[in-house]
């Protein structure tokens, strides 16, 4: 077991380099089993979700070759074997392999996803999806088998413009009979990755990025390439540490638009930054203006950030609000800040957060990806030292953490316990 230990209070400053998108990479890796060859992926982040992932192509007799961020996916020889829990629950992502199996075999046998318990992380959506194609659902205990005679396109309607079940349903429908309609589709940017990337293949998607995406049903689908686009996960958290610690901190390798609600906030606080066509130079701010925040879905404020986003209200002088909407679960960082000296009250998913308090380093858990990541913010702010546990979390989605904190004078190291 391993924990990250920081002394806190080091300002940051120099370069840190953006990677591929987690929530791109998870859904692209399954997506190049769709085809008939060799896929080639770029930008691949180095991060333990992409191992999971490979864990499960490989249990598919998918072939894997890596030569650094770039992999090649042989799926010319896959079999359809039932993806078992134990690779299964590894992360959320697996579900993905439902909607690639039932689009390319009519059949699939998988265990219920993974993934941060942020939220009970229902899957009724893509199940409903996946009906509405002609496909039938059973479950046994954590087992789900989808089947069908044969899927044909059709008018979906989300209930919740969910990122999941609007990528599952998309690999359900790329090759089905006819023209599937998704309506209240999500529209994060992670979805135009995928469709690029599914068009490369020979499929017919069009309205990615907006609320209606429409998939013509082809024949088959040939190998192609994609790049992963940036993680503008991993950007915002860092541009974060940036208001808090920045001196002339560069993130490069971003594209800005795609953090235009946290760039609207950290203007909205004082926060002097300046952006160039794909890097920004971001500076602490020593006055902080408190806000209140509203986790929405794409193109509003990422449920994602919320999390690391709480630790720079503890530092705005006056009272804020964090409300999160997405997940129902998504405040188990709140007492871990508390602990540290945070002035919060929670209200159900609403957090008063009253500034500006001095946190001090202290013994912390990290809840879930995004709460550890929060928990990082907040020691590498803290006076003294912080030690975080349960930091596998961490390193799901955060490639090279550690490294990129370090070379920008951060103190931080992963010690064993
Ligand atoms: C994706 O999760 C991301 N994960 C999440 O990021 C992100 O928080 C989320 O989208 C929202 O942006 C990946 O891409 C792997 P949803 P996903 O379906 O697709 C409810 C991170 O930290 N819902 O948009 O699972 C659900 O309970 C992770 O990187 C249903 O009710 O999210 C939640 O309340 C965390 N039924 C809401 O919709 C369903 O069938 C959003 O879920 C599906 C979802």
């Amino acid at each position: 077991m391993k924990k990250i230990v920081i002394e806190g209070g080091h300002l940051l400053s120099g370069t840190i380099s953006i990677g591929g998108a987690k929530n791109s990479v998870v859904a692209l890796i399954p997506a190049a089993l769709l085809t008939d060859g060799i896929c080639t992926i770029k930008n691949v982040p180095n991060i333990t979700d992409r191992d999971a992932l490979f864990d499960i192509v490989r249990l598919l007799k998918g072939k894997i070759s890596q030569n650094g961020k770039t992999i090649h996916i042989d799926a010319s020889n896959l079999e359809n074997t039932l993806i078992n829990q134990e690779v299964s629950v590894k992360l959320r992502a697996s579900y993905y392999f439902m909607g690639v199996l039932l689009g390319k075999y009519k059949y699939v046998e998988i265990y219920f996803p993974g993934g941060c318990n942020i939220g009970t992380r229902p899957i009724d959506l893509h199940l409903k999806g996946f009906k509405k194609l002609g496909a039938k659902v059973t479950k046994r205990g954590h087992k789900y088998i989808i089947q069908a005679e044969e899927l044909k396109g059709n008018v979906i309607n989300l209930d919740f413009a969910s990122v999941g079940a609007t990528i599952n349903i998309m690999y359900a429908a790329v090759l089905a009979k006819g023209r599937t309609i998704i309506k209240n589709a999500a529209k994060e940017v992670e979805i135009i990755n995928i469709t690029e990337f599914l068009n490369n293949m020979g499929a017919k998607i069009s309205g990615a990025g907006t609320d209606t995406i429409t998939i013509d049903g082809v024949e088959s689908l040939h190998g192609t390439e994609i790049a992963v686009i940036p993680d503008r996960i991993e950007a915002g958290t860092y541009m974060l540490m940036g208001a808090l610690l920045g001196d002339n901190l560069k993130v490069e390798g971003i594209i800005p638009e795609h953090n235009q609600a946290l760039l609207d906030k950290l203007k909205e606080m004082g926060v002097d930054y300046t952006i160039s066509e794909h890097t920004i130079i971001i500076n602490r701010c020593s006055n902080l203006k408190p806000v209140n925040v509203t986790t929405l879905v794409y193109p509003g404020f990422p449920t994602d950030l919320g999390q690391p986003m709480s630790v720079l209200l503890t530092q705005a002088s006056g009272t804020s609000l964090m409300e999160e909407t997405i997940w129902e679960n998504r405040i188990g960082h709140y007492p871990y800040l508390q602990k540290m000296g945070a002035n919060i009250t929670l209200d159900g998913l609403k957090a008063t957060i009253k500034g500006k308090t001095e946190l001090k380093g202290t013994e912390i858990n990290a809840t879930d990806l995004r709460g550890g990541a929060a928990l990082i913010v907040a020691g590498l702010i803290a006076k003294g030292t912080t030690v975080i546990h349960d930091i596998d979390y961490i390193l799901r989605g955060y490639e090279d953490i550690i490294n990129k904190l370090s070379n920008v004078g951060a103190k931080i190291s992963l010690e064993e316990i």
